[in-house]
């Protein structure tokens, strides 16, 4: 593989400022691609994320749109207007915590907005600058196929997330477009943050791996880039478990 593999690349990479999706798109733009990295509202994250980026040289500029509103998406569209060969990583996510008997109707769709259906629109809106050797890849989580405490309405945006990507896999794998799924288990970012037992949780997470810690955003970040590269080409349509051997232990 080159010093920059992904060199004439672009990518647009949701959620791209913070946690996970900032270490993408840190990781990307190192392998060579041009990277957009999307946020909704944090702007000194964006900020931040900008001049250490200008500090490296790297081709990365941020870009602030809510993927929920059609205003957002304009601003996508914009953005990509003179793009070919684009890929899109979909970090963003937001979501309720909370056990379903206590969900509202809000509650879901406030989370399957972004999760989803963002996702959804966000496809449709960029097919015209897909082509060959673009590839697309959602970031999903455990909760997709595991029963998480207060984690319903998250978990059931992931599960469908998962499935649509498979569907795209399918529909899109002649175009030489590959769409395949990310699926951390616990990782350490500040949305952790939104529990007040936040110490207890990230301990009990680590101990249940059996590397005895979580996973870094860095981890995620080089398997994101694996399934961007022509390395991967002969995977779609799969979803690839990054959590430490968390799941293959009792
Ligand atoms: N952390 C974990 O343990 C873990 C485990 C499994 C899966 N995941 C998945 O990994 C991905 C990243 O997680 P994370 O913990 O790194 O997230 P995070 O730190 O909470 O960052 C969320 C990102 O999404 C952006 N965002 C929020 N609402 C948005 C909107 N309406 N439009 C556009 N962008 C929006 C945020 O922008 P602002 O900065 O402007 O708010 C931020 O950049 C998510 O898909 C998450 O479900 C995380």
């Amino acid at each position: 593989m080159s010093a920059a593999p992904l060199q004439g690349r672009t990518v647009l990479v949701t959620g791209g400022t913070r946690g996970i999706g900032r270490a993408i798109s840190l990781q990307l733009a190192r392998a060579g691609a041009r990277v957009l990295a999307n946020h909704a509202r944090n702007e000194s994250a964006a900020a931040a994320l900008g001049a250490a980026a200008a500090a490296e040289g790297l081709e990365l500029s941020t870009l602030r749109a809510d993927l929920t509103s059609a205003k957002g998406m304009e601003s996508i569209r914009e953005a990509v207007a003179a793009t070919t060969a684009l890929s899109l990583v979909h970090a963003a996510a937001t979501g309720v915590h909370k056990p379903s008997e206590s969900l509202t109707l809000r509650h879901w769709d406030f989370t399957h907005a972004l999760n989803v259906r963002a996702f959804f629109e966000l496809v449709q809106l960029l097919r015209p600058h897909f082509g060959p050797g673009s590839a697309i890849v959602p970031i999903s989580s455990a909760g997709a196929v595991r029963a998480v405490p207060a984690y319903a309405a998250i978990g059931s945006s992931k599960a469908a997330l998962e499935a649509l990507a498979r569907h795209l896999a399918a529909e899109l794998a002649p175009a030489g477009v590959r769409v395949n799924i990310v699926a951390p288990g616990s990782v350490l970012t500040e949305a952790w943050d939104a529990f007040p037992d936040k110490a207890a949780r990230i301990a009990a997470a680590a101990a249940r791996t059996p590397r005895g810690h979580l996973v870094r955003p860095e981890e995620v970040a080089s398997l994101v880039q694996f399934l961007l590269s022509p390395a991967s080409e002969g995977i779609v349509g799969q979803t690839l478990v990054i959590d430490g051997g968390a799941q293959i232990v009792e």
